[in-house]
């Protein structure tokens, strides 16, 4: 497999039998027995086939399938929730299966954090009550723990609410809470499985926003579970891409929705808003001498936003500049047109 040096979460070569004989089935399924026929033949459920996968330190790594795909299982791994059958994880480079059951109990409470689909909050206790439960388990000082918990209900909007139940709350302010128990813990790792899935629409949205807002300030290594792909593509810095417990495609949301990888793929990136996801460096042509802006256009822009300034250019054409300032490429309509409509062959020249 690639590996790559910055990895934060590397897991190896992982497979995942649910039934009673699993270590037995992994032959099986390695000589290439389908999921389907597993099942049907030997009453045993592939979950996960040989999953390779780096994430990346301090970037969103999105996890996307259809139900029953495998997300969640894969996501369990990491904090060893799930005993693989086979394979390796490693964080920051250590064995998390090796590690004792005392070591996995600190590794649990000090380096990764978990926000669930259904919150999972304690009812009888306060927002206030539940935000501090991780540092309490934690050992924080009382001070501290107050502190802090402060400090995190009114990150996430919740100001006010310290004293209410969180029964007595909507789902969205539900799951506030329970991002702001998990960011309490100053975890380095943050998991999320489906944890805006059970929201509201427009709920939702709120929630996508504050993440990306909490996420340019922390910098958390974070593994984010759903099974929409424009969720995913908002959210993500990466996007692997799940199917039958097998990863058919990884890569940045412009890679995935430029060059889905098979047929499965295309058919989720078909109705994507391509002008929100791919940017005009990712497209632009090559510099043609003589063409100068202004209008300029960096090659950072989202194509919708690079659409009105194009159309202010001679010849609805513009240079594009890099963040130092240099000129990259040129972008035209035309190009944008091109873009929008398929172009499957695009890439920088
Ligand atoms: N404890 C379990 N026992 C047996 N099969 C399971 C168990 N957990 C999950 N599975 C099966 O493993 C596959 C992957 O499940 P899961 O990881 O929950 O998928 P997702 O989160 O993508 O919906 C599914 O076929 C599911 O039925
Ligand atoms: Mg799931």
């Amino acid at each position: 497999m690639m590996t790559d040096p910055d990895a934060k979460i590397r897991i190896g070569s992982l497979f995942k039998i649910f039934g009673p004989n699993a270590a037995a089935m992994t032959e099986r399924v390695g000589a290439g027995m389908s999921k389907e026929e597993l099942l049907e033949r030997h009453g045993h459920v592939l979950a996960l086939k040989n999953i390779d996968l780096d994430i990346p330190a301090r970037q969103v790594q999105v996890i996307m399938g259809l139900s029953g795909s495998g997300k969640s299982t894969l996501v369990r791994h990491v904090n060893r929730l799930i005993e693989p059958t086979s394979g390796e994880v490693l964080v920051d480079g250590d064995d998390v299966l090796g590690m004792s059951p005392s070591q996995l109990r600190e590794f649990r409470r000090f380096n990764v954090s978990m926000v669930f689909q259904r919150f999972a909050l304690l009812p009888h206790r306060t927002v206030a009550g539940n935000v501090a439960y991780g540092l309490r388990i934690q050992g924080a000082d009382r001070n501290e723990e107050a502190d802090r918990t402060r400090r995190w209900i009114e990150r996430v909007g919740l100001a006010g609410y310290e004293d209410y139940y969180t029964s007595h709350l909507s789902g969205g302010m539900q799951q506030r809470v329970g991002l702001a128990r998990a960011l309490a813990t100053d975890a380095e790792i943050l998991l999320m499985d489906e944890a805006f899935s059970a929201l509201d629409p427009l709920i939702r949205g709120d929630m996508r926003v504050l993440l990306r807002e909490l996420q340019r300030e922390l910098k958390k290594t974070v593994v984010f579970v759903t099974h929409d792909l424009e969720e995913a593509i908002e959210i993500g810095d990466r996007i692997a891409i799940l199917r039958d417990g097998e990863i058919v495609q990884n890569g940045t949301p412009q890679e995935i929705v430029l060059q889905p990888a098979d047929a499965y793929i295309s058919e989720f990136t078909r109705k994507i808003d391509r002008g929100r996801v791919l940017r005009v460096g990712t497209v632009m042509e090559a510099i043609r001498p003589g063409l100068e802006g202004p209008p300029v256009c960096s090659a950072d822009t989202l194509l919708a936003d690079a659409l009105p300034i194009v159309m202010t250019a001679p010849n609805e054409e513009v240079p594009v500049l890099d963040r130092q300032g240099n000129i990259v490429g040129a972008f035209s309509t035309v190009r944008m047109m091109v873009a929008l409509g398929g172009g499957r062959h695009l890439g920088p020249d």
